[in-house]
């Protein structure tokens, strides 16, 4: 499974691409409105740092504003994924951009049926925000093994990327489930290395051999 981090902070993505676990990385607005810089000047410093897809956020309404959006933000990068949300204008969007080429990660995709549309413009990838349904007293994961089981019987290419994700939990389901990528907060991607019994196995470990006869 892929990991991408879902962040627009340079510092975390620099962070964990050093450790050799970032595939790519989702942004969205509000999370690029907390770093106070220039969208364009964010994703140039996010291209160099990953060599991955990094998904970008149109915020036109209209098909018709979108499409040029986002072949703006296309152009910026070779790869550069056009975030597009998930509304009957999107679909345009998506549709239109992809019969060009520019890959569309359709985003804020809330049911299967939803991601069923998006496979049938020929989105690259689909968003399911699944902590958001958990907050809602909806069980996310379970849209995420819909979504792969509809996409598997009909051979999509479109890949399943788990958003939202709150905790360590909702990655190994995705894992389990099969979902293609999980795009996750620094706040879990730095949980998922750790283990107090890695720790006290270490710390054993190095204070046993300070006990062995040196030399
Ligand atoms: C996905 O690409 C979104 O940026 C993200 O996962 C949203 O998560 P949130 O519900 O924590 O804002």
């Amino acid at each position: 499974m892929k990991l991408f981090l879902d962040t627009a902070n340079i510092d975390e993505i620099r962070t964990a691409a050093s450790w050799g676990v970032v595939d790519g990385v989702t942004t969205n607005p509000s999370l690029v409105a907390k770093e106070g810089k220039k969208f364009i000047d964010v994703l140039n410093e996010i291209t160099k740092i990953v060599n991955g897809p990094v998904s970008a956020e149109v915020v036109s309404v209209k098909a018709e504003d979108m499409i040029p959006e986002g072949r703006t933000l296309a152009k910026l990068h070779k790869n550069i994924y056009v975030k597009v949300p998930m509304t009957t204008e999107g679909l345009k969007a998506c549709k239109q951009l992809s019969s060009e080429g520019i890959r569309v990660n359709m985003t804020l995709v809330f049911s299967s049926m939803q991601a069923l549309l998006c496979a049938k413009v020929g989105a690259a990838f689909v968003s399911p925000f699944i902590g958001r349904l958990d907050d809602h007293s909806q069980t996310g994961m379970e849209i995420i093994a819909e979504i792969v089981k509809i996409y598997r019987n009909y051979s999509y290419k479109t890949e399943v990327l788990v958003a939202s994700v709150r905790h360590p939990v909702h990655v190994k389901e995705a894992a389990m489930l099969g979902a293609d990528i999980a795009t996750i907060p620094f706040s879990v991607m730095e949980k998922l290395p750790t283990h107090p019994l890695t720790d006290l196995g270490l710390d054993k470990f190095l204070k046993d051999w300070q006990k062995v006869p040196k030399a």
